[in-house]
């Protein structure tokens, strides 16, 4: 088990500049996902603490230890790539065996390791194959079982189980999460997916262009993102955003005026803003409601562009005077409403979000914090 510890952190590839001053604090037996964009340094920053690329500048700390110039081995880090990279002509047994081997364990250990990782990872009854006679969940368990029996005391998972179906990946997230529990130990994991980093994440960390926006638990992030950024990337269908200017600024509640659109009071603390400010409100699609007067068009509905069933919710899209991007509106079950429904929807303020100018949130009151639970 081990602390990692990033102080300032940077890469340059060449001219550029990649990542950019990252602190971060990843606490002994910690989960921590990392979420970004496409190129924002997410595999980067794993290689640095895996010790794949050179840091550029700053420090890597492993359990209060300067590892910069440390070798992989050294660090004590496991890796596991989104492509498998198992030894094609090697059996399931000769692939979790290799490592070990490699650093000199006794032929007893070997076995003793890899036959406890096979029947943790139920692989028992597939040693004898090589990685082509496998499915893609099962090499995937083959990568990970490799990664455990050298007992790392960090694991790195970068995109593990984006390769596999939807119902495999489900499995496979609910077996690294009880790994998580059994092992204790320190894993950090990059996903694309929205539902692997809420559900495995005790701490989310959101890239930008090498940066990080925020960082904090899945909650937390959803509930209170710092800024537009962290507002759009956390949530799926995303949190709408609409522009407005400050009507009455105060320390609770904050009223502003939608651009074409109507008076809303939110619940935040708008003391530093000025009368005439742009600003965003944010508002997450669950959180819209039907009411008497529409956001837009007050005394006149909008107009129900889309409406997706999914079953067990649906989306409406709407008409948004603002720009073409339709707002979001998510209803729990089936719905009646079909494309060219007229609907009046409002923003209830304890449940939106205010963005000043420069993207960046204004706290919520305290109203709008005892709201985000619902008992
Ligand atoms: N060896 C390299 N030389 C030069 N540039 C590199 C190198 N490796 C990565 N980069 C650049 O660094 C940036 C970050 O890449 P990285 O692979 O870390 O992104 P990522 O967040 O993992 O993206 P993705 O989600 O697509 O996997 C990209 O602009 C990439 O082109
Ligand atoms: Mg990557």
């Amino acid at each position: 088990m081990a602390k990692v510890e990033l102080q300032s952190i940077n890469k340059v590839f060449g001219r550029v500049h990649i990542i950019h001053d990252v602190d971060l604090v990843i606490e002994d037996g910690e989960f921590v996902v990392f979420v970004g964009p496409s190129g924002c340094g997410k595999s980067t920053l794993l290689r640095l603490i895996a010790g794949l690329e050179d840091i550029s500048s700053g420090d890597l700390l492993i359990d209060g230890e300067k590892k910069n110039d440390a070798t992989p081995p050294q660090r004590g880090v496991g890796m596991v790539f989104q492509s498998y990279a198992l030894y094609p002509h090697m059996t399931v047994y000769e692939n979790m065996a290799f490592g070990l081997k490699l650093a000199k364990h006794d032929a007893g250990t070997v076995d003793e390791r890899v036959q406890a990782v096979a029947k943790t990872l139920q692989l028992e009854a597939l040693l004898d194959r090589t990685p082509k006679q496998l499915s893609g969940g099962q090499r995937q368990r083959v990568a990970i079982g490799r990664a455990i029996v050298r007992e790392p005391k960090v694991f790195l998972f970068d995109e593990p189980l984006s390769n596999l179906d939807a119902a495999l990946r489900v499995q496979m997230r609910m077996e690294i999460a009880r790994l998580h529990a059994r092992l204790k130990a320190t894993m950090v994991y990059v996903t694309h997916d929205q539902v692997e980093a809420m559900t495995l994440a005790e701490k989310i960390v959101v890239l930008r262009d090498g940066r990080i926006e925020q960082v904090g638990s899945p909650l937390t992030l959803y509930n209170q993102p710092a800024n537009t950024f962290v507002a759009g990337f956390i949530g799926s269908p995303k949190m709408n955003l609409l522009q407005a200017t400050v009507v009455e600024p105060g320390g609770t509640w904050t009223k502003v005026k939608l651009d074409q659109g109507q008076e809303v009071a939110i619940a935040v603390d708008g003391s530093r803003l000025t009368t005439g400010d742009a600003v965003q409100v944010g508002i997450r699609p669950e959180h819209l409601v039907f009411g008497e007067a529409d956001l837009f068009n007050g005394d006149q509905p909008s107009e129900v562009h889309v409406v997706e069933q999914l079953g067990n919710e649906s989306l409406l899209y709407l008409a948004n005077p603002q720009e073409p991007m339709p707002v979001v509106l998510r209803c729990e079950g089936q719905t009646g409403y079909k494309m060219g429904s007229m609907v009046k929807v409002q923003i209830p303020g304890h449940r939106a979000h205010l963005f000043d100018s420069d993207g960046n949130a204004l706290p919520r009151s305290s109203e709008a914090e005892q709201s985000s639970i619902i008992s």
